[in-house]
């Protein structure tokens, strides 16, 4: 396994890779893995002959005042993982190589980026959408895998992928779940053992929201507030929103009707956690 930091490097090797007929399967991370990436990584093995990971804590995605600072920058413990999942490569550039002091294109997906958490985190999608065209121009793969746990980021970068025409597959796998039902995230770290368990309520109020839709109700209040209800018996707990979106423009749906996706943000103390789920109503 190589850890490659030059971007030249990094796309001499995959342009290389690929003129000899290997398949690129790619997973972007901001590294602190956990089985969730590592779920990713593992169906990237199967599907390809080369994997590359990158591991980037990008700035650009984070709001001021959110972690980027804190947030967990543990390499060697990452590339160890990797070895062992039988990553080829893993790239993992410096902040001043992705964004000289004169950068100044961002990739911008208007609409999907500014509802669910856009509303809360205005640049986050920018920043998502900036450097994940940066990777895949750096890393040219032929697919790149995403976990469903972000599934606003994944709608948008299949939409960018669309529209700019660029030639690569995305993948959406599953979330992975602890036994509790709590999402994996790198900001599990964060929680205190109190807040994990709290933390576990978000996964128990979606199944609520969605087994409210599977008996047959179709109110979108009614079931959002149920929902909210449910968790707020958790005092350290504080909804920034609970939706039921459509799967593809991600907006709230009137009824609910068909395949939708049930999302939701919540803050535990000071740490801010995503879910969803998606049912067939
Ligand atoms: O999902 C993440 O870890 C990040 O948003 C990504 C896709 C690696 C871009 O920085």
């Amino acid at each position: 396994m190589k850890i490659i930091r030059n971007i030249k490097e990094m796309q001499e090797t995959s342009r290389k890779m690929k003129q000899k007929g290997k398949a690129i399967g790619f997973v972007p991370t901001m590294g602190a893995l956990h089985e969730g990436h590592l779920s990713l990584i593992r169906r990237a093995r199967k599907d390809n002959d080369i994997v590359a990971v990158s591991i980037f804590v990008n700035p650009t995605q984070f709001e001021a005042g959110e972690d980027f600072k804190k947030y967990p920058r543990v390499l060697k413990q990452d590339a160890a993982l990797c070895k062992e999942e039988g990553v080829d490569l893993i790239f993992s550039p410096s902040t001043e190589a992705m964004y000289t002091q004169d950068h100044k294109t961002h990739v911008y997906v208007e609409h999907l980026s500014g509802r669910l958490c856009g509303k809360f985190r205005p640049g986050h999608f920018r920043g998502v959408a900036t450097v994940v065209t940066k990777l895949f121009n750096i890393v040219q793969p032929n697919t790149a895998y995403f976990g469903q746990k972000d599934a606003q980021q994944a709608a948008i970068i299949k939409k960018m992928v669309e529209d700019l025409n660029m030639p690569l597959k995305i993948k959406v796998l599953p979330t992975v779940r602890e036994e509790s039902g709590l999402a994996l995230s790198s900001r599990n770290k964060y929680l205190s053992v109190k807040e994990k368990k709290d933390a576990t309520v978000l996964y128990q109020a979606l199944n609520l929201a969605g087994r409210l839709i599977k008996q047959g109700n179709r109110n979108y209040q009614s079931i959002i507030q149920k929902t909210r209800a449910g968790i707020s018996k958790k005092k350290r707990i504080s909804v920034q929103y609970i939706s039921i979106v459509n799967l593809e423009d991600l907006l709230p749906v009137k009824r609910v009707k068909g395949k939708v996706l049930i999302a939701l943000a919540a803050h535990i103390g000071k740490t801010r956690l995503i879910d969803n789920i998606i049912i067939d109503g």
